[in-house]
């Protein structure tokens, strides 16, 4: 499983955490940056990374922010990506399960990093469910494209 990984200043220390955290699992991790604390712009790295798991280089990405609001909400204007914000395990279990999100957004000031780890292994533990979730996510794709007739 390949996992792209990116963030801002605001959420390098947590990004740098937990890439080190899953490639110790064995995890293939790709760093789409930043590559450093120094300022720079949420977007350039979500996108980044966003267009890799869009394009089937990753599986699914984990972005941080300082808030993990900004760098969620450039990732999900590329075209196939439902990234979630989560600050808890249980959103991060769930928004796989239900939305199958294939990328979650974490805030680097917002959560600490035990915290974090266990919001990414709930995330990467479940299994999309299918169903009536399918046809939900269906209808935010149609939404994307244009064609949603509710
Ligand atoms: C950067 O200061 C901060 O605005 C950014 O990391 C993020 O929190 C934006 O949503």
């Amino acid at each position: 499983m390949k996992i792209a990984v990116a963030s801002d200043h605001g959420g390098f220390a947590l990004k740098q955490e937990l890439a080190a955290f899953l490639r110790a699992k064995n995890l293939d991790i790709i760093d789409y940056g930043c590559n450093s604390p120094e300022s720079c712009d949420y977007a350039v790295y979500g996108y980044k990374a966003a267009q890799a798991v869009a394009q089937g280089i990753c599986d699914g990405g984990i972005l941080v922010c300082g808030t993990g609001a900004g760098i969620s909400l450039a990732a999900n204007k590329v075209t196939g990506i439902r990234c979630t914000l989560c600050g808890d395990p249980a959103t991060a279990h769930l928004t796989k399960q239900h939305n199958n999100a294939n990328m979650i957004a974490l805030g680097g000031r917002i959560v600490g990093g035990e915290l974090a780890k266990m919001i990414v292994e709930a995330w990467l533990s479940a299994e999309f469910e299918g169903g009536r979730h399918q046809r939900r996510v269906g209808q935010i794709s149609q939404i994307e494209a244009g064609i949603f007739q509710p």
